[in-house]
């Protein structure tokens, strides 16, 4: 639906944002004030005691000033109510008692044909929940009891169960004077060949209900009993209200679980849909009985940046997988790409959950690996690339396979990690001694004043740039500066790759300079994390207790070495565009076969122009250094005394 010219605006006017902001925080009373519309208050997309989240009630903006959230009162209703924008404007305009614009009269009738049909569907559920109850549900229980599902399973997912008669939906839903073509077009009846008396489609059958995001029933889903029935299980049809390959099972309370942090798994049944969820992994969604579509892609990367997609560790698994990622690859963006959690041999989620709990689930799901190490697998597994013509053939089809990711720089970033693991396959070189990303991390105990990242979990503000919106641009270069060290420390093998430009750097503070020395010196240092905290201990520490370092996403996924090598590309680009070393950085990046020429090429240029349009000259930049270091470092102290939920080490 498309909305009028000035609803928008006229909701913006009705509508006040710290009204809406204020159901979700704890405004600062003395901070604030009410009059001028200047709010403050704890920001909700991040931790914290203090209150660095401002509300301009005026502008209808906010901001907030720890981690950088900001955006008017649609984004923070997508935010916090991880809804889409037409849900935002819905619920918006509900509370400013502004009517949302009515459709034209053709969407009209169709919106309540459906709503006629979401009706009888609803009514085909609540029929089939009582007969669970029943004396001719008795087998049903027992079923359920032998799968050992609890009865808040049951409840939550509205089981019910459709007794083997012909007619017996057919007829209560004709005694609830409901119209036949209804019953019919709702698929749950049908009628026969030969025409004659219409018959109900599930029978004998556990009923899965199936609402779509919004909780609406639009179908239902049936196991069979018997073991010999034809098929195991049985969906409805698609009709005007269900449209398979648009609809996830679990979709509405999955969005709600993933808005509260919990990962988003796709299994690939019903039951493994609710077995995840009595197992605490609330965001589980399943496609619905059809392998998985582009638009149920769409649908879950709207709930989240990286599903989960957990698969049968069996070879129709990988070929589920292999499917999965084909369709996956041209729609491939920043923020929207998949993991793959391969489950033992033969086991889906819910016979190793029912085998061995909850903890071993996560465990699994912590090893959930990126889409490109399924695509290395399905390449490489058992062959033999002993000669150029093989090793040549390989690149090709990796090439080729690459052509059909469109974005470029996610291209560029797929073709670095195929470097590497070229390289691992190969042996032509190993930039680090063993520090393959196959390879487990070196372990062992650890001993005194070895230094560790700490781990934090995941935030809201990580979906925004971190630094985009930083307030002082002295202050962005710093934090930069500083996400490139805390990412270089934690990817060791990742330093020689960037040695010159590393050298380049003119760094904004002492503590960058002593650890960027310090990096360089231990690069190959078995104790790598020992010998840089003995050199640069105390700017480790003040590095690492830098919110922005934390939650950077090279620096909190220690195993992504891919991904910390592009931000490590960008981010140096970034830093260096404007004093003119770009071609260092270049080199640094693309010294192998171009595979990820573009890509990064594209990023650099994206850079550059960024810089050029800020109409910044390197002689600027190096004469400003000196005197705005002194705001330099009192911004940065204000920034790390206001996120008092980092954990300061004594
Ligand atoms: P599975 O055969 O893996 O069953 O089908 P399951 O989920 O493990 O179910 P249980 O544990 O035996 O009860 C996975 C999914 O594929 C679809 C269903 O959506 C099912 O949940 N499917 C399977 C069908 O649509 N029809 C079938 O005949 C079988
Ligand atoms: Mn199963």
């Amino acid at each position: 639906m498309s909305l009028p010219p000035g609803f928008l605006d006229e909701l913006r006017t009705r509508t006040s944002l710290s009204q809406v902001v204020g159901r979700k925080v704890m405004w600062d009373q003395r901070k604030s004030n009410q009059g001028k519309g200047d709010m403050w208050a704890p920001c909700p997309f991040h931790q914290e005691k203090s209150a660095s989240f401002h509300v301009d009630d005026r502008k209808g903006f906010y901001y907030c000033f720890g981690c950088h959230a900001k955006g008017d009162a649609v984004s923070f209703i997508r935010e916090t109510e991880n809804v889409g924008f037409m849900e935002a404007i819905e619920i918006l305009a509900r509370e400013a008692g502004m009517p949302m614009p009515a459709p034209d009269p053709q969407a009209q009738a169709k919106t309540d044909r459906r709503a006629q049909l979401a009706a009888v569907v609803e009514q085909a559920v609540q029929f089939y929940r009582l007969q669970l109850q029943t004396g001719a549900g008795a087998e049903a229980r027992a079923y359920l009891d032998r799968r050992k599902l609890p009865q808040a399973s049951r409840d939550r997912f509205e089981l019910g169960f459709a007794p083997d008669n012909r007619h017996a939906l057919w007829n209560h839903l004709k005694s609830k004077g409901i119209a036949p073509d209804l019953i019919l077009a709702s698929g749950l009846a049908a009628t026969p060949d030969g025409g004659g008396e219409p018959y109900d489609r599930f029978r004998g059958r556990i009923i899965f209900p199936i609402r779509d995001a919004r909780g609406r029933a639009i179908s239902l889903g049936g196991r069979a009993m018997d073991p010999n029935a034809r098929a195991k299980y049985l969906n409805g049809p698609e009709t005007e209200l269900f449209d398979k390959g648009r609809s996830l099972y679990n979709h509405g309370p999955a969005r709600e679980a993933a808005g509260k942090g919990k990962p988003l798994i796709v299994a690939e049944g019903y039951m493994d849909t609710i077995a995840l969820v009595e197992a605490g992994f609330t965001a589980a969604v399943a496609p619905l009985g059809t392998a998985i579509t582009e638009d149920q892609l769409r649908l879950m990367w709207r709930i989240a940046p990286e599903p989960i997609i957990a698969l049968d560790g069996d070879n129709a698994g990988l070929k589920a997988a292999m499917r999965v990622i084909d369709v996956a690859l041209p729609l491939l963006e920043a923020g929207q790409s998949l993991r793959f959690c391969l489950l033992p041999q033969g086991q889906d989620p819910d016979d190793l959950i029912r085998a061995q709990g909850a903890p071993a689930m996560q465990r699994l799901l912590d090893e959930a690996v990126p889409m490109v190490t399924l695509l290395w697998r399905r390449e490489t597994e058992g062959r033999d690339f002993d000669s150029p013509e093989r090793k040549a053939a390989l690149d090709k089809t990796l090439r080729a396979t690459l052509t059909l990711i469109k974005d470029p720089s996610i291209r560029g970033h797929y073709g670095e990690a195929i470097k590497q693991l070229r390289w691992d396959l190969f042996g032509t070189r190993r930039p680090g001694p063993n520090q393959s990303p196959n390879a487990p991390r070196p372990q062992g105990a650890r001993k005194k004043g070895e230094w560790k990242p700490p781990i934090l979990p995941a935030l809201q503000s990580t979906k925004n740039s971190l630094l985009a919106g930083a307030p002082d641009d002295r202050v962005t270069e710093h934090l930069r500066e500083a996400i490139i060290l805390a990412t270089l420390a934690v990817h060791p093998r990742l330093i020689h790759r960037f040695e010159s430009a590393l050298e380049r750097i003119d760094f904004t503070s002492r503590d960058h300079d002593r650890l960027r020395s310090a990096l360089l010196r231990h690069a190959d240092a078995a104790n790598f994390r020992e010998k840089i905290y003995e050199d640069a201990g105390q700017a480790l520490e003040t590095l690492f207790s830098l919110p922005h370092v934390l939650i950077a996403p090279p620096v909190r996924n220690t195993e992504d070495a891919e991904l910390a090598t592009m931000c490590l590309a960008e981010d140096l680009a970034k830093l260096e565009a404007g004093r003119g070393v770009l071609k260092e950085i270049r080199d640094a990046a693309e010294d192998l076969d171009g595979l990820a020429d573009e890509g990064v090429t594209w990023r650099l240029s994206q850079a550059t122009d960024a810089r050029n349009r800020a109409g910044r000259t390197s002689n600027e930049d190096a004469a400003d250094l000196g005197e705005d270091r002194a705001a330099l470092s009192r911004a940065l102290q204000n920034l790390i005394d206001t996120q008092t939920w980092v954990k300061k080490k004594g």
